[in-house]
């Protein structure tokens, strides 16, 4: 429905284990998102970033508190497909070329669209994107060349981009990525960031981000939500108001510099009053 935020947490509670050795990975937690946003969460380990991305996916529940995206449950979001989810680690599939494992999940989602129809407020997703389309979309992303490539034959940047196009293919409504680049060099990293601004730019989908660098976070993001861990909360919403797109320039702005600081800043604090 319009109005509606793409994602919303409420009053959100999630806790491992029980007695004295319980871990509270979330406590209190709320955010809300509106469709088209890129949001990153940044925190230090074990603060609760993925059991966070967890409860969005709709591969657990909050003991306590609400997830909704776009007004209704992950379980029902997922049933219609409205949820794209890019791992840190690419689960592509070994036996099938680059091309194939873009295109296969989206002749197995076809049938999803009636059912995204019949949420409150969507109507029927236009027809998965043709071949010629994905292809355009490989080439974009520098993957021109291997489109028949299998897996093992591609670097760990190469697979990555295919698992990101894959995603962005799938017209997800809501992306969900954990720390999707942490495995890759910084040259990689940065070349990944501009593909995935360049097809977020596009498309519009609202993103989910976890990543542990502050220049990631500053460069990617609308919105950075810093956590801090002991019970994992959220201790503070900075808005990046910085213009797009955000190329190599703008990172030696220093308007761009005195975001990190800020951001660094915040996690020390965060950091220093983790136990409280
Ligand atoms: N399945 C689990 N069982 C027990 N404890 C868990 C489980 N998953 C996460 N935790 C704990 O919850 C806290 C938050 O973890 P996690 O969400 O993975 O943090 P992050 O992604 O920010 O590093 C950590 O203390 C972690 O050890
Ligand atoms: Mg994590």
């Amino acid at each position: 429905m319009p109005g509606t935020p793409a994602l919303e947490l409420r009053s959100v509670r999630r806790v491992y284990g029980a007695g004295p050795s319980a871990t509270i990975a979330l406590d209190d937690v709320a955010v809300t998102v509106a469709a088209g946003r890129f949001v990153s969460l940044i925190g230090p380990s074990g603060c609760g970033k993925s059991t966070l991305l967890r409860l969005v996916a709709g591969l657990e529940r909050p003991d306590r508190g609400e997830v909704l995206v776009h007004g209704v449950t992950p379980a029902e979001a997922c049933a219609a497909k409205l949820i794209g989810l890019v791992p840190q680690s690419p689960a592509l599939l070994p036996w099938l070329s680059v091309l194939r494992n873009v295109t296969l999940p989206q002749k197995i989602n076809r049938g999803a669209g009636g059912r995204r129809a019949r949420l409150p407020g969507f109507t029927e997703r236009e027809a998965a994107p043709s071949v010629a389309h994905t292809r355009d979309l490989l080439v974009r992303a520098g993957l021109g060349e291997v489109v028949h490539r299998v897996p093992a034959q591609l670097s760990g940047g190469m697979r990555q981009r295919v698992a990101i196009v894959r995603a962005f293919g799938l017209r997800p409504d809501l992306l969900v990525m954990d720390e999707p680049f942490s495995a890759l060099d910084e040259f990689t990293r940065e070349s990944l960031q501009d593909q995935l601004l360049d097809l977020w730019e596009e498309l519009r989908t609202t993103v989910l981000f976890v990543t542990h660098s502050v220049t990631e976070a500053v460069r990617l993001s609308d919105t950075v939500v810093v956590m801090a861990p002991g019970p994992g909360r959220i201790v503070e919403t900075v808005e990046i108001d910085l213009p797009r797109p955000r190329g190599e320039r703008l990172l030696r702005e220093r308007r761009f510099h005195a975001y990190e600081d800020l951001l660094r800043e915040r996690l020390r604090r965060a950091w220093h009053g983790g136990g409280a």
